[in-house]
């Protein structure tokens, strides 16, 4: 959810009113998503880097997700939506801890669609803590494979992301779901996060369904021409 501060200050506004702006894109996105027949939705909210930024934007971040998990969480759960926050919550404040695990208390039996948000997350922190967590609980390391892993992850249990948005033009994944991405496409957009709507959502799903996902293989094409080539020879 990138180019909250770029909105604001195009306004001449402060960089916290471009974060509450973003906060009203997230339901038309969630609405846009659900018709579309997407149902998993993953937000990075706050990254391991972010506390990083001034003192007073990191509040600013802060206050803003307590109080949207006050004034949304209420409907999304009316609405049948799980809620579900990944990342490293230990450092948040108890406070905000104590909201997160009520969010998804109280969601966690909606099957309708799930809202992940990642809140104090990066990708090698992650795969740092997840194979902590298996030494901790006595794994043998020395036979550890991609399952097992993924399995110690934030994301245990959730498919890899098909597709991931960015918003506001950079061209980069910073440290997002590094290793859930191995095969995610990739669309990035100049349109600022609180610009962005339903509108976008499409265009991103128009674009994601021409891309051609072959998963390290080689093109269906290619494949055919090859064995054209090889079928005569071998009769
Ligand atoms: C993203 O918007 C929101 C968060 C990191 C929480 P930015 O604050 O990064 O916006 P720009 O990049 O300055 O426009
Ligand atoms: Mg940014």
């Amino acid at each position: 959810m990138d180019g909250n501060g770029r909105w604001a200050r195009r306004r001449h506004l402060p960089r916290a009113t471009g974060h509450r702006a973003g906060v009203s894109t997230i339901r038309p996105v969630m609405e846009a998503c659900h018709a579309a027949g997407v149902h998993i939705l993953t937000l990075y909210a706050f990254s391991t880097e972010n506390w990083s930024r001034p003192r007073h934007e990191v509040a600013a971040l802060m206050q803003l997700f307590g109080d949207t998990i006050d004034s949304e969480v209420g409907e999304m759960n009316a609405e049948g939506i799980q809620i579900r926050a990944i990342g490293d919550r230990s450092k948040l404040s108890p406070r905000l801890q104590k909201k997160v695990r009520a969010a998804e208390e109280v969601t966690s039996a909606n099957t309708r669609a799930i809202l992940n948000v990642a809140i104090n997350y990066g990708g090698r922190h992650e795969i740092v803590a997840a194979v902590r967590d298996l030494a901790v609980r006595g794994a043998d390391l020395s036979q550890l494979d991609t399952e097992t892993l993924s399995g110690a992850l934030y994301t245990a249990g959730l498919p890899d992301p098909d597709l991931i948005i960015r918003t506001a033009g950079e061209m980069r994944i910073s440290n997002f779901m590094l290793w859930q991405a191995a095969y995610a496409e990739i669309y990035v957009t100049e349109t600022l996060w609180p610009d962005f709507g339903a509108a976008d959502i499409d265009r991103a799903l128009a674009a994601y369904a021409r891309r051609d996902r072959r998963f390290g293989a080689v093109p269906d094409a290619a494949a055919l021409v090859e064995e054209a080539v090889v079928a005569p020879a071998s009769l």
